[in-house]
């Protein structure tokens, strides 16, 4: 896992005269990021609750200085989806309220979130009862002094994504057999919206009107209400009657919109940036193969920046032949084509029409140089995917790095 001693390690490692690596690596704008927090809460209403979702190590951008930066700059609560990235925050001296959105009803990692104080998400009554019975077993073997507070635990309502969840309609009675186990405080009762990022609202107000069925049948049932949530990225940036007691953001965090329609709701700038610094430049003749398979043939001289990432940093290789990478030469920024099969290491660049390009120079593959900018939406688009995932695909080999 990344921290920010691994950081520390490269920038000493490298000294300044090279940066803070001298190959590829993450630049993660922590300034951004408290200011993308600061702008969402300006949508919520002065009571809402703001719970930063930090899971796949932060979004790919490093969970604890994430989760530091975050907290500081007002967040109330993070969500992971592992144990095991719970149990990293909290080594990383993490003391505020994580929730779990996955569901593990194994006895071992029941036993490692009771331990390291993580809340569960629950969606039937046999995980419930295990962790209530646990707990028991746990508080008979303490003296009065050592006796604990009751595990805060979260309900997970299906209203619609057909993924973790007990059907909504089923609310009234699992929260009636929670209540009344032993040892366990019912902190939340939360739902997941499958399609707010579409243009057409249909399906989320569906699902909200489910969320709110639920609610009134626990009210006809005399169930107090815990703390409700429902929205995601997208939600709380259109619907505002979504945000309920908290909202749950994730994507929006790192600056990045879930769709194009929403980019009026707020100003959000990226967090990350990958970079990479050119280690070869050459200059080959026409005619000549370039990379695995020369998917790319030179059609005049051609000068070749070599440059030190590939695949296994997490730059896609169906990208070949379509990634492009912004560079200054001669005091200009220059938007240059990527040639060739990416490799496991490295790529290629034609800088031909560049006045001065030489080894160590930094390439920017995603983010901003001057006017010019790469985002992980572009390659999202290029390769019919989401910007999830490719803030999710960097991998550890590239040092997380402070800008
Ligand atoms: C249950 C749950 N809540 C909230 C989020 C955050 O979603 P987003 O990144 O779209 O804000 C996720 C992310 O997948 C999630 O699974």
């Amino acid at each position: 896992m990344l921290t920010w001693e691994r950081v520390v390690k490269f920038s000493h490692q490298c000294g300044p005269e090279v940066g803070v690596c001298d190959r590829a690596w993450v630049e993660i704008d922590l300034e951004a990021l408290a200011e993308n927090v600061r702008h969402l809460k300006a949508l919520l209403a002065p009571n809402t609750e703001f719970m930063a979702v930090v899971k796949a190590d932060g979004y790919g951008h490093g969970a604890i200085p994430v989760a530091e930066t975050v907290l500081a700059a007002g967040a109330n609560a993070l969500a992971v989806a592992t144990v095991d990235e719970g149990v990293e925050l909290r080594q990383g001296g993490i003391t505020a309220p994580i929730l779990l959105l996955g569901a593990n009803p194994s006895p071992q990692h029941i036993q490692a979130l009771l331990r390291w104080n993580l809340e569960p998400t629950l969606c039937d009554l046999d995980h419930a009862k295990m962790i209530s019975g646990m707990l028991a077993r746990q508080q008979s073997g303490a003296s009065d002094a050592t006796a604990s507070s009751p595990l805060r635990v979260h309900v997970k309502l299906d209203t619609g994504m057909s993924r973790l969840g007990v059907r909504w309609t089923e609310a009234v009675s699992l929260l009636q057999q929670i209540q009344v186990l032993p040892h366990l405080q019912l902190a939340s009762l939360y739902s997941h919206f499958a399609t707010a990022d579409e243009l057409d609202p249909g399906t989320m107000r569906q699902q909200q009107a489910r969320f709110e069925t639920a609610i009134a049948q626990l009210q006809a049932a005399a169930i107090p209400l815990p703390k409700l949530h429902f929205a995601n990225s997208a939600a709380t940036l259109c619907n505002r009657a979504s945000h309920y007691d908290q909202v749950r953001v994730g994507l929006a965090l790192y600056g990045l919109y879930p769709a194009p329609h929403l980019r009026s709701q707020v100003k959000l700038r990226p967090v990350l940036q990958v970079k990479a610094r050119i280690t070869q430049v050459k200059t080959i003749p026409p005619g000549t193969g370039v990379s695995y398979g020369h998917r790319f043939v030179s059609q005049r001289p051609t000068r070749l920046a070599v440059v030190g990432i590939g695949y296994a940093d997490g730059v896609p290789r169906r990208l070949s032949n379509q990634l492009q990478g912004l560079l200054n030469a001669g005091g200009q920024v220059w938007r240059v084509p990527q040639v060739g099969s990416i490799t496991m290491d490295q790529l290629m660049l034609d800088v031909t029409d560049l006045p001065d390009v030489k080894v160590a120079d930094v390439v920017t593959l995603l983010g901003t140089l001057g006017d010019e900018s790469i985002s992980a939406d572009d390659w999202a688009n290029q390769l019919g995917t989401i910007s999830w995932e490719i803030l999710c695909g960097f991998k550890h080999r590239l040092p997380r790095v402070q800008v």
